[in-house]
Parts: structure tokens; C-alpha cells; sequence
């Protein structure tokens, strides 16, 4: 009786966690901007299109089985990034070599102007993977 009552405790407790899931881990770091040209997903992107590199650590790690960057799993998914109350969505399309942090974002121009002005270079972004 009483490890049928635990039992239902727990079944009650498991479907109150699937119930809460977790939202994407929210990411902080630098937003910076650069000239897009061919990236490591193989794109050839441009300064007025809503794209952006992420750091080689997350690009890396979000997913390995590859030997092709091509054909990396980060590759044509989207983030939204907010700076205060500003917010822009992008495509990642390339790893950042350069970025000082794990978690900064290297974007294209046209997506750095919706969240400051170009004049700042350097902002503290939150993001999120779509
Ligand atoms: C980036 O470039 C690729 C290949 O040219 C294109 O398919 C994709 O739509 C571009 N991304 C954006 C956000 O414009």
C-alpha cells in the first residue's frame, strides 16, 4: 500500500514536470558585427541579411557527426536575440573564430541595427536558439 502510494507520488510528480518543461536555455554574451561573405555552413551571405556566427565553442558543441562544418546541425537554424527592449531573429550561418566568449554572437549588420546603433560595436545580448 504504501509503495503503491509512493508510486502514484511519483507518476503524479513525473507528469508535473513534463507538464513545466524547461524553456531553450537562455544565453548572454557579446552581440558584435561583421561583413558577411562564405561562412562554415557553406553559405554565402550579406551585410543586409538577418544572419550571424556563433561562437566555435557553441558551433561545435551543439552537435557533432560531422566532418564537413557544410553539414554542421547548427547550420540554417534561427536564434532570437534581444538587446533591452530591442529583439532581431537570425540564421546562423557561420562559426565565430574570434569571438572572445561561448556565448557571443558575431551578426550581420542589418541584425545588429535593429538592436543598436553600429556606433556601440559591442553590446550585451540575451538569445535564445529557435
Ligand atoms: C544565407 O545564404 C543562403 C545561401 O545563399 C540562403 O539560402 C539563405 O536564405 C541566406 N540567409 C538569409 C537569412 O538571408
Amino acid at each position: 500500500m504504501l509503495f503503491n502510494a509512493a508510486a502514484a507520488l511519483y507518476a503524479l510528480l513525473a507528469v508535473v514536470d513534463l507538464g513545466s518543461a524547461a524553456p531553450a536555455s537562455v544565453n548572454h554574451g557579446d552581440g558584435t558585427f561583421f561583413a558577411p561573405g562564405l561562412g562554415a555552413c557553406g553559405y554565402t551571405n550579406s551585410s543586409t541579411q538577418h544572419i550571424a556566427a556563433v561562437s566555435k565553442e557553441f558551433f561545435d558543441s551543439f552537435g557533432g557527426g560531422y566532418t564537413n562544418p557544410n553539414d554542421a546541425p547548427i547550420c540554417g537554424k534561427t536564434a532570437t536575440i534581444h538587446y533591452g527592449d530591442k529583439t532581431t531573429q537570425v540564421e546562423i550561418v557561420d562559426r565565430c573564430g574570434g569571438c572572445k566568449g561561448p556565448t557571443d554572437v558575431d551578426m550581420a549588420p542589418a541584425a545588429f541595427a535593429d538592436l543598436a546603433d553600429q556606433s556601440l560595436g559591442r553590446i550585451q545580448i540575451t538569445w535564445t536558439i529557435n
